[in-house]
Order: structure tokens, then C-alpha cells, then sequence
């Protein structure tokens, strides 16, 4: 085999949310930049076997749910068992459903809230031990944090919260020199407009237009993109980086 080489080299990295979408796109360019060993989660043991085929054998599928203590758990023994220590930890398992105020249902905001913003907690928390010192942690955030999109009121809390966790831990974590960080992507072209927002291709047209309308930049995202900035903030490249959100969003929310 080649020996690797890359901004990741030899490091081991843990994407949860990683077989579809950003976190895939993240995990493949951690690869390709060197990662020993990429660990990607999700609950569809299908969806990850595919994404583990795509991504080769440094590549390591962990079915896990992130609103569940006992999968998380699951993924830190599994991790264990490698004997590896994680540099860096993208925590990027989201969901996004909508909720007209209303008729929102305690099993919708639950759902939400269980899998965005209690399962980023407890990921951070139950994989510290074997979080590397000086390692790194992204979270994935959301420019809807910081805005109203209607009939999105628990989503956009949701993210708001996971841009407050970054504030937190960046402080929590400081003793043990891990630095943590919130990506917050604008709208990007991956699997959840379909499955969580229930856009169909006539909705999504009209999200580009309104885009091209709106946004400096004019069209989504593709995941790569913002992969590219996850990369960035966990590499050494971003060593005094600390605390921050980073939108990539090509200036929607920003003008
Ligand atoms: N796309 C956008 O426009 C956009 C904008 C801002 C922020 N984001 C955020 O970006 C992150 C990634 O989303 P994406 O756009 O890449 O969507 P995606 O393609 O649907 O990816 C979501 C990933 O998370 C996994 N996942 C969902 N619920 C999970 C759970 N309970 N436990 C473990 N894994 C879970 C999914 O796999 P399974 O379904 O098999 O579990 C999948 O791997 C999310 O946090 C999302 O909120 C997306």
C-alpha cells in the first residue's frame, strides 16, 4: 500500500451522521488527506455499508444513533477495541424536520431536539476519554441559529443550541487543549431536502431560484464545500481557531 500522506496523516477521526451528505463528504476528505482510520456513523445499517464501499478500507461503519446513550456507548467501546485514540470529532448528526406552530406534536420536538441537540451533548461527552489532548471537535451548526424561517421553530433552536455547546465546551475543554468549533452551513444539496424537509423537485427548483434571488452567491452548496471549512477548522491549520462559528453559507445569512 501507498503510504499516506496529507493534513490528516495517520490521524483517526470520528464523523457522526457520516454515510450520507456533509458528513460523508467530510469523511472521504479526511481520507483522502491521510486519516488512518475514519470512523462514520448513522442508523441505517444499509446507507452505511454503501457509504463504507464508496469510502474504502480505512473506513470504519459503526451503526449508532445518536439519541440513544446505549449506541453512543456502543461507538466508544467499538473505538476502544481498535485501541485508537480520536484527534478529531466531527459531531454532525442532524435532522431536519418542519413544525407548524400549532400543530407540532411532543414526538416531532423530541425527535428534534433528542437527535440535534442531545445527541451532539452526549457524543462530546461519552467519547471524551478517548478523545485525544489537543485534538479537535466541529460541530455542525446551521445558519437558521441565528435566524426565523417560518413553520422551522424547533430546527432553528435546535441549532441554535449547538452553536451555544461550542461556546461551552471550547471553555470545558481547554484544560485538555481540544479545541471545538460550529460549522454552520447554509442551504447544501444533500439528502435531507428530500428526506427531512419533504422538498420534491419542484420545491427544490424553487429554493434554487429564490437562492439565486437572495444569496450573493446565488445557488446551494455542494457537501464538499462544506467539508473543505470542517476540514479546515480541525486541521493545525486553524490551531488558534477556538470557539467560533463558521458559516458556509456564500453569504446568505451574512449580507
Ligand atoms: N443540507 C443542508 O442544507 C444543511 C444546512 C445546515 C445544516 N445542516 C446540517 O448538516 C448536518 C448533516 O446534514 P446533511 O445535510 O448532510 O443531511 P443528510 O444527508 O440527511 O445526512 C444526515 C446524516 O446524519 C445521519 N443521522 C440522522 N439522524 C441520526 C441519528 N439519530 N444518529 C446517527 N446518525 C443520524 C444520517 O444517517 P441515518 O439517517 O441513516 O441515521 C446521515 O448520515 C445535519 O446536522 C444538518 O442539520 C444541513
Amino acid at each position: 500500500m501507498m503510504e499516506a500522506t496529507g493534513s490528516f496523516k495517520g490521524k483517526v477521526v470520528v464523523v457522526t451522521g457520516g454515510s450520507t451528505g456533509i458528513g460523508l463528504s467530510a469523511a472521504q476528505q479526511f481520507l483522502n488527506e491521510g486519516a488512518a482510520a475514519v470512523y462514520v456513523t448513522g442508523r441505517s445499517e444499509k446507507t452505511l455499508n454503501a457509504a463504507v464501499h464508496q469510502l474504502g478500507e480505512r473506513a470504519i461503519a459503526v451503526v449508532s444513533d445518536v439519541s440513544q446513550q446505549a449506541d453512543i456507548e456502543a461507538l466508544k467501546a467499538r473505538i476502544e477495541k481498535s485501541g485508537h485514540k480520536v484527534d478529531v470529532l466531527f459531531a454532525n448528526a442532524g435532522i431536519a424536520e418542519s413544525n407548524a406552530l400549532g400543530a407540532t406534536s411532543e414526538e416531532l420536538y423530541d425527535r428534534i431536539f433528542d437527535i440535534n441537540v442531545k445527541g451532539i451533548f452526549f457524543t462530546v461527552q461519552t467519547l471524551l476519554p478517548v478523545l485525544r489532548d489537543g485534538g479537535a471537535i466541529v460541530l455542525t451548526g446551521s445558519i437558521v441559529g441565528n435566524k426565523g424561517n417560518e413553520g422551522l421553530s424547533a430546527y432553528n433552536a435546535s441549532k441554535a443550541a449547538v452553536r451555544s455547546f461550542a461556546r461551552t465546551f471550547a471553555n470545558d475543554l481547554k484544560s485538555r487543549g481540544i479545541r471545538v468549533n460550529t460549522v454552520s452551513p447554509g442551504a447544501t444539496r444533500t439528502p435531507i431536502m428530500e428526506n427531512g424537509l419533504k422538498l420534491d423537485d419542484e420545491k427544490i427548483a424553487a429554493f434554487d431560484a429564490y437562492l439565486k434571488a437572495v444569496s450573493p452567491i446565488g445557488r446551494m452548496a455542494q457537501p464538499e464545500e462544506i467539508a473543505s471549512a470542517v476540514l479546515f477548522l480541525a486541521s493545525d491549520k486553524a490551531a488558534y481557531i477556538n470557539g467560533i462559528e463558521l458559516s458556509v453559507d456564500g453569504g446568505l445569512a451574512q449580507v
